[in-house]
């Protein structure tokens, strides 16, 4: 079969960590902690716990195409529901990356079928920042940073749900923007300031 290297990939990979520790399945599965959730694009370059060094059992995973939060998509709501309210993450990262097909997508007049609600809410992301992204005549840039306000625009998604609003009360969870370079490999932490964004307009999306 022409999968078959995937079996045997997969027989060395159990292989090798039961010799470095004859319980490491069984610890697995017993259950899962992670303490960070990642929303990531399904894009096959990005991958989510070998770009970061994790092991299995230490992040939740969750990817689709541009990395997005729809507010009304039951799957990605789905997945946050469960991952802060019981699974209890500490840290929910939204990460986006350079070079997405998504984005590019969205910022091309074309009829996508049926990607075309999907890649709106990256039109819609455009909108919201057109002054800035209007202003940035190298195509390029303009790509890039229509990129990172998409990852800004996701995470404010996660701060709108009432399931990210009660843990902020109740404990300690922050949530986070980032970005992978493929170019060059390098993970970038886009350090938004939520607090400043949303300052004049919270009120309006709280529900806690
Ligand atoms: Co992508």
């Amino acid at each position: 079969m022409e999968l078959n290297h995937i079996f045997t990939n997969n027989q060395r990979w159990s292989e090798k960590k039961n010799r470095a520790d004859k319980d490491y399945f069984l610890k697995l599965s017993k259950g899962q902690h992670p303490k960070i959730l990642y929303i990531g694009c399904s894009d096959s370059r990005v991958t989510a716990e070998e770009m970061m060094g994790m092991e299995p059992g230490e992040v939740f995973v969750h990817r689709n195409i541009a990395n997005m939060v729809p507010n009304t998509d039951l799957n990605v709501m789905s997945v946050i529901n469960y991952a802060v309210s019981y699974l209890k993450v500490q840290h929910v990262v939204v990460c986006g990356h350079y070079c997405c097909g998504g984005v590019k997508a969205a910022m091309e007049p074309a009829d996508m079928g049926l990607l075309n609600p999907w890649l709106r809410n990256i039109r819609d992301v455009y909108r919201i920042h057109q002054d800035e992204l209007n202003g940035i005549t190298d195509e390029e840039l303009r790509y890039k940073r229509l990129i990172e306000l998409n990852v800004q625009e996701q995470c404010v998604n996660i701060i709108k749900t009432a399931v990210i609003q009660r843990a902020f009360k109740e404990r300690s969870v922050r949530v986070y923007g980032w970005v992978f370079d493929i170019r060059s490999g390098r993970l970038i932490d886009l350090k938004i300031d939520f607090d400043r964004i949303l300052n004049q307009i919270m009120e309006i999306y709280r529900i806690t």
